[in-house]
Order: structure tokens, then C-alpha cells, then sequence
């Protein structure tokens, strides 16, 4: 594997890329344009938990395609209708409303507009290696420096706070906070799990200071930790739910779901051109159905326990902890992970990292049995041989 950038290539180079070239996807498996087959680990960033090439949403996408392609968010369509409905089904019955984007970072900056025109207040409390997204908004919400620094002055008014630290948290939530955004498992950060006593604590300081408390589930969301939305486990339910990735199955999709009290507090106006359109809400539809159906949440506990059985005997001389939820399982070293991400690559399966030391391992939630297990086998194998 090589981190290379888009030399040569049309393409702005904004960030680092690998040289695979990847054309075709079937299950958890991907095909570069020399006809090699990958085992999908996190190459799709958990925007493919129903793989990358889902003949359910393939043929709802082509269906509605040749109905109705695009209709602005300005006129009713019963697609948009059914999958809110359908959405809504899932979750509890306080919330009630639904802001459709197009991306992660559009469904923060969405709770971002709503909490502070709602509130009429300004602070929003993050959490320190929180990941929020990349636009201003989401950015100020971000917590790693080298993310920030060169976009900076951000957008004032944030605080970070230490992740699972319930006096600092209840410190910096007062009178003048209008949100507390919060990942319940930290995904980009390193693969952090919340504690209950943490967002017990983070409901009890929003609702004593008369603030808004949203959970980013963008990369936990949908049956990704074992249950269908991550919050569900520790039963602390949030005014804004923030979802995207997997939620249409891989295209592109944002919500900020919310309550109508919420809403009815709601100030001034938001907008997308191309959020809720009828496309990303027939695979929204057909996704919802397809991950119900074949209890993906149930998929992601199992095959994450299988995980961690496996994954526990590594070296502890390479191996500093291993930890996460269901499908989302980080595997800290004590070195750098790149070698490692490298040496799967060359022995045919694609992982990622989360910070410079965490492999983190985020596999299309269909991943068949066998695929998985030898995954987990060419970790232990390149983990035991080290990257030296
Ligand atoms: C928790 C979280 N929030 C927001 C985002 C941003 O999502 P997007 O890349 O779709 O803008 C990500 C992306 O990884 C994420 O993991």
C-alpha cells in the first residue's frame, strides 16, 4: 500500500489516497481494475454497511430513477414521505421531525442553526477527539488540531471538554450553552465508548441549563454497534439524533432528526437543494427495510463478539487495548498503524485507521461469516508478526 496523493490526476488533492483503483463491489467484496478481490474492512467508511453495491438498493435507485429523479424539498413527495415515516417508525416516539441533507457534516451543521436559533444561545459543548465533520460548523465542533489549524478563525463559541469526564462536563454546560454534541461511541477519535453514567450526565446538564443535547451517530447509526441507533443501549434519548453514511445504503444522505418541540422553537430558515430528494429516499426506504429484515443490528453484535474473542490473545507487547461495539472494534498498538494497514492490503483486505495508532475495523454489517473470520486471522497474523 502506498499513501499516495492525486499526482497526476485531475483531482484537488485534499487529502492522502491509496493507489488501489477500486471498479466493482459484490457483499463485503471489492474488486480493483486488475480483477483482484478485497474483504472490505472500512474501506467504505460505514457508508457501505449493506455493501457497496447492494442489489436491494441498486434496483430501488434505478426504479425511482426512471419515475421521478429530483424534486426541490418546496413540493410534497410520498417517497420522501414514506421514508420519514419509515424512519420515524424506528426511533422514539419523542422525536417527530426530520431535516434531510446530503452528508455527515451538513447534518451537524443543520443541528448546529437549529439548537442555537432554538435556544437563542451561542456555546455549543463538544467533546475533546470528537469528529463532527469538515465544513466551519462541524469543524468548530472537531477536536484534532492538525484538522482545524490551517482553516482557522473557525466559528465561536466552542468548548471542548474531556470525553467521558462527567464533572468537566457538567462544568462547562450553563445558562449560556445552546448545545451538547456528543458521539456515543468516538469513531474517527481512536474508537471511544461512551459510559452510561457519561450521557446519563450529559441529558441531566442539558436539561438543568435549558439546553439542546444531540448525538452524532453518523458513523454508529443504523445497526452498526448492535443496535439500530447506539443511544438505544443505554436508553438516554437526545433531542437531536444526527445520521448519514449507511442510511441509504450508500448514497448520499444527511438527517437531523428532532422533536416538534424542538421545532416549534425554531428561528429563521434551512435549507438544501438536493436533501430529501427522491432518489437518497427510495434507497432510505429500501435500506431501512433491508437492515430491519435481516436484523443487521443482531449481525453486528454476533460477528462483533467474535471479534473480540479472537481479537483478545494479541500480543501485548504490540496491542494496547481492543475495544468498541458490535461492528465498530478499534485495535490500539503501540506503534504506528500504517505498516499494519499495509500488510493486510497485501494480503487482501482493506482496514483503516482512526489517529495515527488505532486499526479500526468498520466492515459492510452483511460481511459473510467466512470473510470476516479470515480477516480477523490476517490481523492476528500481521499483528503477531509485527511491522518491523
Ligand atoms: C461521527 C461523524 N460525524 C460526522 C461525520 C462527517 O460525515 P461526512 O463525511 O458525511 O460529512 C463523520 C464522518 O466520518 C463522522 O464519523
Amino acid at each position: 500500500m502506498t499513501d499516495t496523493t492525486t499526482e497526476g490526476s485531475p483531482e484537488f488533492a485534499s487529502s492522502p489516497r491509496r493507489s488501489l483503483t477500486i471498479v466493482r463491489a459484490e457483499g463485503a467484496g471489492l474488486w480493483d481494475d486488475a480483477g483482484r478481490r478485497f474483504v472490505d474492512l472500512g474501506a467504505t467508511h460505514g457508508a457501505g454497511s449493506l455493501g457497496a453495491a447492494n442489489p436491494e438498493i441498486a434496483a430501488a435507485v434505478a426504479a425511482q430513477a426512471r419515475e421521478l429523479l429530483y424534486l426541490g424539498a418546496g413540493y410534497a413527495n410520498p417517497v420522501r414521505t414514506a421514508f420519514l415515516e419509515k424512519l420515524l417508525q424506528l426511533l422514539p416516539r419523542s422525536f417527530g421531525r426530520v431535516f434531510l441533507s446530503n452528508s455527515g457534516t451538513e447534518a451537524v451543521e443543520a443541528a448546529l442553526k437549529i439548537a442555537r436559533s432554538a435556544t437563542g444561545r451561542r456555546k455549543v459543548v463538544a467533546a475533546m477527539r470528537g469528529f463532527h465533520g469538515r465544513t466551519m460548523g462541524a469543524l468548530s465542533a472537531t477536536w484534532r488540531r492538525e484538522l482545524r489549524e490551517p482553516f482557522e478563525p473557525l466559528v465561536p463559541g466552542f468548548e471542548h471538554v474531556p470525553f467521558n469526564d462527567v464533572a468537566a462536563l457538567d462544568r462547562a454546560v450553563d445558562d449560556a450553552t445552546a448545545l451538547v454534541l456528543l458521539e456515543p461511541v468516538q469513531g474517527e477519535g481512536g474508537v471511544h465508548v461512551a459510559s452510561e453514567e457519561y450521557l446519563r450526565a450529559a441529558r441531566a446538564a442539558a436539561d438543568r441549563s435549558g439546553a439542546l443535547l444531540a448525538f452524532d451517530e453518523v458513523q454508529t447509526g443504523i445497526a452498526r454497534t448492535g443496535r439500530l441507533f447506539a443511544f438505544e443501549r443505554w436508553q438516554v434519548v437526545p433531542d437531536m439524533l444526527l445520521l448519514a453514511k449507511s442510511l441509504a445504503g450508500g448514497v448520499p444522505i444527511g438527517a437531523t432528526v428532532t422533536t416538534p418541540e424542538v421545532e416549534r422553537r425554531f428561528r429563521g430558515s434551512h435549507h438544501s437543494t438536493f436533501g430529501g430528494n427522491p432518489l437518497a429516499c427510495a434507497a432510505g426506504i429500501a435500506a431501512l427495510d433491508f437492515v430491519v429484515r435481516e436484523n443487521l443490528a443482531g449481525r453486528a453484535e454476533q460477528l462483533g463478539d467474535v471479534a473480540r474473542a479472537q481479537l483478545g490473545h494479541l500480543p501485548s507487547e504490540r496491542v494496547r487495548e481492543v475495544r468498541g461495539l458490535g461492528l465498530l472494534i478499534g485495535v490500539e498498538l503501540r506503534e504506528k498503524v500504517l505498516p499494519y494497514l499495509a500488510a493486510l492490503e497485501a494480503r487482501g483486505f482493506l482496514a483503516i485507521s482512526a489517529g495515527s495508532t488505532v486499526l479500526r475495523l468498520i466492515p459492510p454489517l452483511i460481511i459473510s461469516e467466512d470473510d470476516w473470520s479470515r480477516g480477523l486471522a490476517a490481523i492476528r497474523e500481521v499483528v503477531s508478526a509485527g511491522a518491523g
